[in-house]
């Protein structure tokens, strides 16, 4: 791929039209993965891909057609910690809601969410490049997900929108993240309620209609391929770079996704009980869907160039791609017109899994130079600051108004 432009590529129709062809290609076998594999153990085994978010979806369109929506975003600015009395002036269905949304589940363990944020604390550094370069590269090859966030109107700024989500993945690792003091209930209750937002705006956008194969966008199956591609994505790495975890932990872990997931708005029933059922309900709706996108490729070209948001950092442009290419492969890479890195490729395949095992107390010494042992250090730091910051301003998420500005 090296010395192809991806721009000639992206500016020519003729092959953008290919990859959207390529990516409605192959379509998502039925849903078979069975509601007893959830946190409940129960459910009615709807297909997801028809189930959307049947209270929010008719209350966010009502506020929509009312013009009510700048008003409610203004107030909810207000709101920002869990456990916080509601602003005064809210729409009393908006508040109704919301007081019902922001209930912890009955599943709810608070001994798992304290072992779960001992979990954040001691793995915080892989978290951050694997949110930043596993998960987050990987919504852009998720067709459902690109063409969405591509549409909408975070599309078109992508600095925000990162800033926005970061937000979620910082708040889910903070001590107190779904006790009142905390403020990940907040972030999810609102992320819901930009869901509902963009479920209401998406089919209004002829841009998106003639791309997206959904008449509604943010299907329950979608909310779950998105939730893999963050939780059973990021413990699969771990599992794979033999990060050693107590099996105690890497379930508290899963605990606060899981909570994340009900908090969000997806039916307790689709919300894997375990690793084990996360993992083959992944099997089944995440790995079978990625595919790209000429949404995907533009959002992944953004994304590249994010580490220039901090001077000096390690993560330029050949560094994000080459560390996208061994977290999710070639295939994925190719889509993405990820250029090969001759020596950062080879640096990660042979020295990154030592690293992690000299980090961990595996090894006793790391088997490459002091340099590559800094650079790769370098690199967990960095992320971190990109991918999980708590943001240096008060970050408000909000429900669109507009679909993407053309
Ligand atoms: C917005 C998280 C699933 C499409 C957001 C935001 C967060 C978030 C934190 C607020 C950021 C912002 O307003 O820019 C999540 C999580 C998901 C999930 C944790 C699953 C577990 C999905 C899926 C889609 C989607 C499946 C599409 C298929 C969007 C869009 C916006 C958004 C389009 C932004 C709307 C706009 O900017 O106008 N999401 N999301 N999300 N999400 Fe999701």
């Amino acid at each position: 791929m090296s010395g192809f432009s991806r721009r000639r590529l992206l500016a020519s129709g003729g092959a953008l039209g290919a990859l959207g062809a390529l990516s409605m290609a192959a379509p998502p076998a039925a849903w078979t993965w069975p509601p007893s594999g959830s946190v409940v153990g129960t459910g009615a085994g709807l297909d997801p891909r028809w189930v959307w978010d049947e209270v929010a979806d008719p209350l966010v369109a009502s506020l929509s057609e009312r013009g009510d929506v700048p008003r409610v975003n203004e107030l909810l600015r207000e709101w920002t910690k869990n456990g916080q009395e509601l602003p005064k002036g809210l729409p009393s269905e908006l508040r109704t809601f919301i007081e019902d949304a922001r209930q912890l589940p009955e599943w709810a363990d608070r001994e798992k969410l304290d072992l779960a944020y001992e979990f954040n604390e001691k793995r915080g550094l892989y978290l951050g490049v694997l949110y930043g370069m596993a998960s987050g590269m990987m919504s852009t090859v998720i067709p459902k997900e690109a063409r969405a966030v591509y549409h909408s109107y975070g599309g078109a700024n992508m600095k925000d929108r990162i800033t926005k989500t970061a937000k979620l993945g910082y708040d889910i690792g903070t001590a107190n993240a779904y006790a009142d003091d905390g403020e990940m209930i907040v972030t999810c209750v609102k992320t819901r309620l930009t869901h509902a937002g963009v479920r209401h705006l998406l089919p209004q956008s002829p841009h998106w209609d003639s791309a997206a194969p959904e008449d509604i966008p943010i299907s329950q199956a979608d909310l779950m391929v998105t939730w893999h591609s963050l939780a059973t994505t990021v413990n699969r790495k771990m599992v794979e770079w033999e990060v050693p975890i107590p099996r105690e932990e890497s379930e508290a872990y899963l605990h606060s996704w899981q909570m994340c997931a009900h908090m969000l708005g997806i039916q307790d029933e689709y919300i894997p009980a375990s690793w084990d059922e996360a993992n083959a309900q992944a099997d089944q709706v995440l790995t079978p869907i990625l595919a790209p996108t000429p949404e995907g490729v533009n959002l992944a070209d953004i994304l590249m160039d994010f580490g220039k948001e901090i001077d000096g950092t390690i993560l330029s442009r050949p560094v994000i791609g080459a560390l996208t290419r061994f977290m999710l492969g070639d295939e994925i890479a190719e889509w993405l017109m990820i250029p090969e890195e001759p020596v950062w490729d080879p640096l990660l395949n042979t020295f990154w899994g030592p690293f992690v095992a000299f980090r961990e107390g595996v090894l006793d010494t790391f088997p490459g130079t002091d340099k590559a042992y800094w650079m790769f250090d370098e690199v967990l730091r960095q992320a971190v600051l990109l991918f999980l910051s708590e943001g240096d301003y008060p970050i408000s998420i909000e429900i669109p108004t507009t679909n993407r500005p053309q």
